[in-house]
């Protein structure tokens, strides 16, 4: 298995795509910026803001919870909101960036263009809608949330009829126009293959006006390590976002992989924490940090959000990094491509995805 992984990063990625470099877009200044700010701890982060290693989740925060939640968050030291339109709360998400009273150039926000977007004229209208809901005058990051783009109006009661015609590259070069426009300081990927994600950097490199991915979001937790797939980001300084770090305690994956335990109750992690006085979350949060990732839990209670945000000051001895790649499931526990008929699958030649692509590249 790992053979394979392998030889499917080195045959779309490393071989094919060497070390890529590309200019930082200019940081941006608000015309909200003003002194009056509140002393906050500022985890782990340089200026000019380059994405904090912690940063908020926001999918499943529902109406006034989000808006409490990113107030709760900033209170605490968060400076980092991982949102998106999809989420169908930016509104509320708004509400609580208002409150916050450092400078719009101190803290980051990220959102996503969902699928119903990607046809090139909708993508900038996407935007301005999500920066009116968040109240923002541009954002720090813009991702495309899936590689996957869907028929904008579908007739009611079928909400996921597949655009054949709208390819990725389409919609990525009209999220670079984005960055010329000072929309936002920075463009990334969610959820794509190797294969995607090669297709991407081959025009983004080449292509006069092209901006490659700053960032890539994905599922990652100690559960579907990707540690070869991790590094091949980091390498290649692009960012790696985990998302659901905590592995399977969003709700929404019950069912999906039932023979795993909660991470709150695997007795490895539990002991791990333990060894270290610390909880199972910040253990876990913990890792992906010392990993190089940069971790969003979502979580609307003030107490976790706090919890969590301990994180940034967990510390694995070399052998403790060693005994966690141990416990790698490689399960994935969100993958959309059944339900949404994606052909073909998506998170070809990952662990926990199709290995159809692996398979092609092993017959040539
Ligand atoms: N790009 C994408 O396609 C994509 C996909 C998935 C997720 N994401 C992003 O990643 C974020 C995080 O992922 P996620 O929401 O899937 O899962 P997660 O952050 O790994 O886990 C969230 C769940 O854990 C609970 N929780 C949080 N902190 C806890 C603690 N200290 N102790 C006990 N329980 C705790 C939360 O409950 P409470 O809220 O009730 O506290 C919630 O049910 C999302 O919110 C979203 O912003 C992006
Ligand atoms: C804004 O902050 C104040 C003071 O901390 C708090 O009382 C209020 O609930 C916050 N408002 C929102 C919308 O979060
Ligand atoms: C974007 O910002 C840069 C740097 O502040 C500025 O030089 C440029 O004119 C701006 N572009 C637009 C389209 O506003
Ligand atoms: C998922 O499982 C947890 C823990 O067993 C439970 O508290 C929660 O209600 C479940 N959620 C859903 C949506 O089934
Ligand atoms: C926790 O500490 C004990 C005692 O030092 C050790 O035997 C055990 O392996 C540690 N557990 C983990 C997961 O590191
Ligand atoms: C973390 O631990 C390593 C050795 O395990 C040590 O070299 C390093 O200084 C520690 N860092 C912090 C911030 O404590």
């Amino acid at each position: 298995m790992l053979n394979t992984l392998t030889a499917a990063l080195t045959c779309c990625l490393l071989l094919t795509i060497p070390a890529h470099t590309f200019s930082l877009p200019p940081i941006l200044t608000s015309n909200e910026d003003h002194d009056h700010q509140k002393p906050i701890k500022h985890p782990k982060h340089h200026p000019p803001l380059d994405i904090p290693f912690i940063g908020l989740g926001l999918w499943n925060s529902k109406g006034s919870d989000a808006t409490h939640a990113v107030d709760a968050a900033f209170g605490t030291g968060y400076i980092h909101f991982d949102s998106a339109a999809a989420y169908s709360n930016e509104e509320y998400v708004g509400s609580g960036l208002t409150n916050v009273s450092i400078p719009r150039s101190s803290y980051w926000i990220t959102s996503k263009l969902w699928n119903t977007a990607h046809q090139p004229s909708l993508v900038e209208p996407a935007l301005r809608k999500t920066l009116s809901d968040l109240q923002t005058p541009y954002l720090d990051l813009y991702l495309m949330h899936w590689p996957v783009a869907f028929v904008p109006n579908p007739p009611k009661g079928r909400n996921s009829i597949i655009d054949q015609d709208t390819s990725i590259l389409n919609t990525w070069r009209a999220m670079e126009s984005l960055v010329h426009k000072n929309l936002t300081r920075y463009i990334g990927v969610s959820n794509f293959s190797p294969r995607q994600l090669d297709t991407i950097l081959a025009a983004c490199k080449t292509e006069k006006g092209g901006i490659c991915p700053y960032a890539h979001e994905f599922e990652t937790h100690p559960y579907l390590q990707q540690t070869e797939f991790v590094e091949w980001h980091l390498k290649h300084d692009i960012k790696v976002i985990a998302y659901s770090p905590l592995a399977n305690l969003n709700p929404t994956y019950n069912g999906t992989h039932s023979d795993v335990p909660s991470i709150l109750e695997d007795p490895f992690w539990q002991d791990l924490a333990a060894n270290k006085s610390i909880t199972v979350p910040q253990a876990v949060l913990g890792w992906g940090i010392q990993r190089g990732t940069v971790v969003i839990p979502k979580s609307v209670h003030a107490k976790r959000i706090k919890e969590n945000l301990g994180a940034v000051d967990v510390n694995f001895t070399g052998l403790e990094m060693a005994r966690i790649a141990e416990e790698d499931r490689r399960v994935r526990f969100n993958d959309p491509t059944k339900g949404w008929g994606v052909e073909p699958p998506l998170f070809e030649g990952l662990d926990g995805g199709s290995n159809r692509f692996v398979v092609e590249q092993e017959e040539l």
